[in-house]
């Protein structure tokens, strides 16, 4: 289902509604390879902070681990914003799980609270069972600079996914949101970054953790991740997953994939 063209002076204005003060600027294309490498690009002729790249439709859109991401055009919400880390450091990898926060609500929202949008550690926002969201957070560097880039990949429109995605994944449409304003949910989730960059860099993960634990869509499930395997039990202060394995072990995994073992195969592809 095709929605109202992204409009960047709407974005820009809701932005700054949200949080008034300078403005970064905002990219929008109808087309590219991917935003992340745009909002990598742009980090290297001169980084600033906050600055966003949207599009339409994406070429190579990726997700993790060199997966793709499903970039049809003018259906869903394809986005990247630049981030300067400042005195934050290596703790950064934990900032997706708070990235995952603001997009479930961010997608609440734009349902007006009709659906539950969970976290699926580290990095997935899932409606009931299914993808609705994902967050790829790259490294870059800008004129002697850190600097990160912020993907976000929300389904809106799209009734119709690939079949190795069509049981795996869900989008607004298909949750019956129809009418979704991309423009405006795109600003709420950049505001909605930027609001938890301030408040993370200060503080790191522990403001989050009550929603982390209520939102969390696999506490009590059975996965795989990795070479662990067991029932996954929340997640720690420290933004590790906690797995109990069959022989009553608490192991606390600090990356990778997870994989679903009460759901059939997954597909490389997510
Ligand atoms: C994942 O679920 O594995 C992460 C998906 C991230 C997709 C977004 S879409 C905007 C940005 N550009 C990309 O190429 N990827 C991210």
């Amino acid at each position: 289902m095709s929605c109202a063209a992204l409009d960047g002076a709407r974005i820009v204005a809701r932005i700054a509604q949200l949080r008034p003060g300078p403005a970064a600027p905002v990219i929008v294309k109808a087309s590219t390879g991917s935003t992340n490498d745009d909002a990598k690009a742009l980090a290297r002729s001169g980084p600033v902070h906050g600055a966003v790249v949207l599009a339409e439709a994406q070429t190579h859109g990726r997700g993790r681990s060199g997966s793709r991401w499903y970039s049809p055009a003018g259906e869903n919400l394809t986005l990247s914003i630049v981030l300067l880390p400042g005195a934050i450091g290596a703790s950064t990898a934990t900032f997706s799980l708070v990235v995952g926060l603001c997009v479930a609500r961010a997608v609440e929202a734009a349902a007006g609270g009709s659906l539950r949008a969970g976290v699926k550690w580290p990095n997935d926002v899932l409606v009931e069972r299914r993808k609705i969201a994902g967050v790829l957070i790259e490294g870059a560097s800008g004129q002697g600079r850190a600097t990160l880039v912020v993907g976000v990949g929300v389904n809106v429109g799209s009734r119709s996914f690939p079949p190795e995605l069509s049981e795996l994944a869900t989008s607004l449409a298909r949750e019956g949101a129809l009418d979704v304003d991309r423009s405006l949910v795109a600003a709420d989730i950049v505001a909605g970054v930027l609001d938890a960059w301030d408040a993370f860099a200060s503080a790191g993960l522990e403001p989050w953790l009550g929603e982390l634990a209520r939102r969390d869509a696999l506490r009590g499930r059975s996965v795989r991740v990795e070479a662990v395997s067991g029932v996954a039990e929340g997640i720690a202060p420290d933004g590790r997953l906690l797995v109990r394995t069959p022989p009553g072990d608490l192991v606390s995994v600090v990356a990778g994939h997870v994989e679903l073992l009460d759901l059939p195969a997954q597909s490389p592809a997510r």
